[in-house]
């Protein structure tokens, strides 16, 4: 039966509302009276309170991670009280999780909360203390939106309590956690976690959780260890292929191929965050058409090995007839430079192409479309897997059906072109 608004523990807290109730406690919003401070309260439910062998068990478990607290991404118990039958714990009052933000979050954003968590596992790890219950819910917003790591022990705790009061083994949400913890929760170790930062990672880069569907479907599939993953870049062709390759490293079943420290895998992040946040310059080329030649410029990543010097095509494509698009680069280096069109056009190899700058690219596009219209040619361009172009290149086209016309007899007439410059 939840407490009522008002109600006042220890002659200090004052219960605003119940935000919710798990295993083991019920939560409350409450105010500080003396230091008019939120805070929120984690109060074990009764039935768990009365049992005192187990109650000593979990006061000395949050005694245990108390000292967690120092650390700036870390967010764990302010005071432990009891208040007649009430036993409960005092926490910064964090009513934002990182599942409410997890939608608008860039990649530079996700690699910085990557980052902050595996520092406050860092920091754990050194101590001895796992977390074993790394999920979007337990990753929170503390001030100025910093991402704080909370409810370091529960898991312990929510163990021992499903053991000793429903008689069933405590299972986290699946989606998260490493099969071998999910087979038994003794035999996680901080690999477990590295295991739950990767998931994390890929649920803030992908937009989804890891192993979406049926609960119990991927419980037995993670118990049966024959389980198969969406790739990260199958649901966000932007992740670069070595980052997903850290993710899937992370999320390795066998905790003997995944980074073996909490150190192992930041200095491998910090390798890849040098690389996705960038610094762009705005990079001048020509652009030549049969009407005739003019600059155009893009955002570009700085201290590129190549630079785009021109590209050549023409401004309308004929149905049946060929249409030549050309890409020159100068410098020296490689990248690769894939050109997206619609559905209704050809393309004489494929869209992607690796080059070796100074070079050429070119395509022949081809269309049967029977209509008149525009469409955009998008260029991207990537260098060691990595977008660099703010955004993609747009080089827009006119479709015109000759055909149809000469078939009524019509010569060929000449048009205005509008918007290629000249
Ligand atoms: N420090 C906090 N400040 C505000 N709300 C919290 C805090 N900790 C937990 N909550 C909220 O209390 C409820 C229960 O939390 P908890 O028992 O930790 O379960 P979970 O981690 O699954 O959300 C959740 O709605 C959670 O968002
Ligand atoms: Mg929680």
């Amino acid at each position: 039966m939840p407490l009522q608004k008002g109600f006042v523990l220890s002659r200090k807290y004052e219960i605003v509302d119940f935000i919710g109730r798990g295993l083991i406690f019920e939560v409350y919003k409450a105010r500080h009276t003396r230091l008019s401070k939120d805070v929120a309260l984690k109060i074990l439910i009764p039935e768990i309170a009365s049992d005192l062998e187990f109650t000593r068990f979990v006061i000395r478990t949050i005694q245990n991670t108390a000292s967690l607290d120092e650390h700036p991404h870390i967010s764990w118990v302010l005071d432990i009280d009891k208040d007649g039958i009430y036993i409960y714990f005092v926490l910064d009052y964090l009513p934002k999780d990182l599942g409410e933000i997890m939608d608008e979050l860039d990649m530079e954003r996700a690699l910085y909360i990557t980052l902050s968590i595996l520092d406050a596992l860092k920091y754990a790890h050194s101590k001895g203390l796992i977390h074993k219950d790394i999920r979007p819910s337990n990753v929170r917003l503390g001030e100025g939106d910093e991402p704080v790591l909370v409810d370091f022990g529960m898991a312990e705790i929510a163990a021992r309590a499903a053991l000793r009061f429903k008689k069933t083994a405590f299972i986290p949400p699946p989606n998260y956690t490493a099969p071998e913890q999910i087979k038994s929760f003794e035999l996680a170790d901080h690999r477990s976690d590295i295991y739950s930062v990767g998931a994390l990672l890929y649920h803030m880069l992908t937009k989804k959780p890891p192993f979406e569907g049926d609960i119990k479907q991927i419980y037995y599939q993670k118990l049966s260890g024959k389980y198969t993953l969406a790739s990260p870049r199958s649901l966000n062709p932007s992740i670069p292929k070595d980052l997903e390759d850290f993710i899937l490293r992370a999320m390795d079943p066998d905790p003997s191929n995944r980074f073996q420290s909490v150190e192992e895998m930041m200095d491998a992040l910090k390798g890849f965050s040098g690389r996705i946040v960038k610094r762009f310059v705005s990079l001048g080329f020509e652009e030549r058409r049969p009407e005739g030649s003019f600059r155009r410029s893009v955002e570009m990543e700085e201290n590129l090995p190549f630079s785009l010097e021109y590209i050549e095509c023409g401004s309308v494509m004929k149905i049946n007839e060929p249409f030549k698009l050309t890409l020159v680069f100068s410098g020296e280096g490689e990248g690769r430079v894939e050109i997206k069109v619609p559905e209704y056009i050809s393309l004489s190899s494929l869209p992607a192409q690796n080059f070796k700058a100074p070079c050429e690219v070119s395509w022949h596009l081809i269309t049967t479309k029977e209509s008149y219209g525009y469409f955009d040619i998008e260029v991207r361009l990537m260098y060691e897997g990595y977008e660099v172009l703010k955004e993609p290149l747009k080089i827009p086209v006119l479709i015109f059906p000759i055909e149809a016309k000469e078939k009524k007899g019509t010569k060929k007439t000449s048009f205005r072109i509008f918007g290629f410059g000249g």
